[in-house]
């Protein structure tokens, strides 16, 4: 198991998640969907340790949550996360995909090899040394993406990466994310508003509502034979929230 949390529990003002069980198998694409304000975020922030979470267990690949800090960094670089609204640093579209190389002391070779590669996967390679904040938002989400995985995380975890944007680099991302899962088996998991996004790509969908997971599991059952009400509701676009 790559990921399992189990009793999670985070309040801020209220409680705003519990979760009982939740876990997340290696090499799969995850969808997670619910209602604004259900917690999706905040289980996405919990997993890649941005947030701290009240109480409950965390494990990731079999091993509980270590306390030193240096450690846990060095689980957290283990995930990558990518919100719906990038920031790439005002710099080459190159140098963005390579900062967490240089980070993480990758040799010359090595980055170019590797950032030559991912901007060629994300069909990119002839923007290589336009200025980030030049690029269009699907353009600078590809990147986004491409820079969140050159030091290819076992787990990339997406909120929302393709709100705001075009069919045509809807598709474009959906692609290379199936892509991505396939050919360096990350896992992925990619909170969404769109049920139709979810059903595209996901293998197994976690439905959110109110801080609980009221039903998960593979995407066909959760879209076909539904077994809670106000996930049939959500599914079949019901749900008023
Ligand atoms: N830093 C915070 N302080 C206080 N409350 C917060 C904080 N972050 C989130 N919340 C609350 O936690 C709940 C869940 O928020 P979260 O952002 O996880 O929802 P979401 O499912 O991602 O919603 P959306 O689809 O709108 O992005 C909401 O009620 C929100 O107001
Ligand atoms: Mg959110």
């Amino acid at each position: 198991m790559l990921v399992e949390l189990t009793d999670i529990r985070k309040k801020y003002d209220k409680e705003v998640l519990k979760v009982d069980k939740l876990l997340f198998q290696k090499g799969l694409i995850y969808g997670i969907i619910g209602p604004s304000g259900a917690g999706k975020s905040t289980l996405l922030r919990i997993i890649n340790l941005l947030t701290p979470f009240n109480s409950g267990t965390y494990q990731f690949m079999g091993r509980p949550l270590p306390s030193n800090g240096q450690e846990r960094l060095k689980l957290q670089r283990k995930m990558a996360l990518v919100f719906q609204k990038t920031l790439l640093f005002k710099d080459s579209v190159w140098n963005n995909v390579a900062y967490g190389l240089k980070a993480r002391g990758f040799s010359r070779s090595e980055i170019t090899q590797r950032v030559g590669e991912l901007l060629e996967q994300v069909g990119l390679q002839e923007l290589a040394f336009r200025r980030a904040d030049t690029l269009s938002g699907g353009e600078a989400q590809r990147i986004a993406i491409a820079r969140a995985v050159a030091f290819e995380p076992h787990l990339l975890l997406l909120d929302e990466p393709t709100a705001n944007l075009d069919p045509g680099n809807i598709e474009l991302i959906e692609k290379m994310i199936r892509q991505l899962n396939r050919t360096k088996s990350i896992t992925v998991v990619m909170v969404t508003h769109n049920v139709f996004q979810a059903h595209r790509i996901a293998q197994e969908v976690i439905f959110i509502h109110e801080g609980r997971i009221v039903e998960s599991g593979p995407t066909e059952q959760i879209f076909e034979e539904p077994l809670d009400p106000r996930t049939k509701a959500f599914v079949e676009g019901r749900m008023i929230y």
